[in-house]
Order: C-alpha cells, then structure tokens, then sequence
C-alpha cells in the first residue's frame, strides 16, 4: 500500500497547550486523527511522527523514501535547517510544507522557510485542517 508519511518538529508535542491563542486547542493526537481518516479515505497507509531533535527529523525523511508523499512541518526548525532542506531534496519524495500558523502574519524571522523552495506546495494559516489538505492534494 502506497503511504504518506507526516513529520513534525519541535515543540509540536505541546499542541493543545502551547500558546493556544496561535496553535489553537487541538492536540497533536488530534492532528494524527484527522490525518488518518483522511489517509483511510484514499486508501493510503499512513505513518506519523513527531520529534524535538533534528537528526531524528532527518532519519524520517530518509525512511521516506519511497513513499507517494511526505507531510512536513519543521516548527522552528524551518527557519533555520539547511540539512532539513537538504533531506527533503535528497529524498525525492513529492513533500508538502504545513503551518498551522499564518507564519507570514508573524515575526519576520519567521517569514523564511528553508524547505519551501523543495517543497511541491505550501499550507499555511489554516490551522490543523493544513494537515488534511496537505494529505488530499498529495493523494490526488
Ligand atoms: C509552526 C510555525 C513556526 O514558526 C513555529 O516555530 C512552530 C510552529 C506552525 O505550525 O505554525 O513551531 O511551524
């Protein structure tokens, strides 16, 4: 079965409780629950995972490979990761960069994403619902 494969970054564990007034009230389970439903739907597999340190973030989009899409979003790391950039060109896997924040409507450091440039498409400010769409259009 052909599979998508979601990745998170820093920080991404405390979504629910993290400065709600931005990420708003859903958990990174309920990100996962959403995405499979929306995986089961186009009968696609899929594997998610979130982690805090880099290299692990790297190890994933490596085990990628393969797979008909990759899900990614690096948090902090996306503005400041050129090996991120490097593993999603590396990989070529068609990879979709999700947001949950409009990060263009914040701080200017913020404003550059080292990954977007390799990235197909770009979903920002659509809260968790980016997950979906971004797991639609690569199912499409
Ligand atoms: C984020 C935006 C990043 O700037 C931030 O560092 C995050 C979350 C988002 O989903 O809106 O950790 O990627």
């Amino acid at each position: 079965m052909d599979r998508i494969v979601i990745v998170n970054g820093p920080n991404l564990n405390l979504l629910g409780t993290r400065e709600p007034e931005v990420y708003g009230r859903h958990t990174l389970a309920d990100v996962e629950s959403l995405c499979r439903a929306a995986a089961e739907k186009a009968g696609l597999e899929l594997v998610f995972m979130q982690s805090n340190h880099e290299g692990e973030m790297i190890d994933a989009i490596h085990e990628a490979r393969g797979a008909r899409g990759l899900v990614i979003n690096a948090g902090a790391y996306t503005h400041t990761s050129v090996a991120l950039r490097d593993a999603v060109a590396g990989v070529s896997v068609p990879a979709v960069e999700v947001h949950i924040s409009n990060v263009h409507a914040r701080e200017e450091f913020r404003h550059h994403s080292y990954l977007s440039a390799v990235c197909r498409a770009v979903i920002v400010g659509a809260g968790i619902e980016g997950y979906r769409f971004a797991v639609e259009l690569l199912a499409a």
